[in-house]
């Protein structure tokens, strides 16, 4: 699986993206391990509060279908499925990030021309984990 593969397997889940709220559709591709991708999309709600990222929706995917070991996730995104800049994680789905992935999990960002690749440890530095809780 090449990042360009992985990109464009979020693409092809942005185009199922329900957003019409804010019109701006997100789609993320996550590369396990073992080799198999679950794909996102960012699913609005009229009470907004329920809405959730696209990047969430396939680690929780991902998870309940009983995977906990993460490579890498594309991200791409834009207003009406346009994609023209880089989308970057949320707060909260970096979040979601620490608990399952080391901090060389890498993040891709697509601006529909280049791959730009980030670590989650550079986009969530001294962040709170798992390893905190332990006694
Ligand atoms: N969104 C994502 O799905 N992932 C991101 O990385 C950024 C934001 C969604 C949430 C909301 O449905 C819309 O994009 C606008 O914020």
């Amino acid at each position: 699986m090449t990042d360009r593969e992985l990109v464009t397997m979020a693409e092809d889940a942005m185009t199922r993206a329900y957003a019409p709220y804010s019109g701006f559709q997100v789609g993320a591709a996550l590369l396990c391990a073992d080799g198999a991708v679950y794909t996102g999309c960012n699913i609005e709600n009229a009470a907004y509060g329920p809405s959730v990222c696209a990047e969430r929706v396939a680690f929780f995917t991902a998870v309940r279908e009983g995977k906990r070991d993460f490579k890498k996730i594309a991200v791409v995104g834009g207003p009406a499925g346009k994609i023209r800049s880089f989308t970057h994680p949320c707060g909260v789905c970096r979040q979601v990030m620490r608990e399952f992935c080391r901090d060389d999990f890498e993040i891709l960002a697509f601006d529909g021309e280049q791959i730009r690749s980030a670590t989650l440890i550079t986009l969530l530095p001294d962040s709170f984990s798992p390893s905190d809780l332990a006694e």
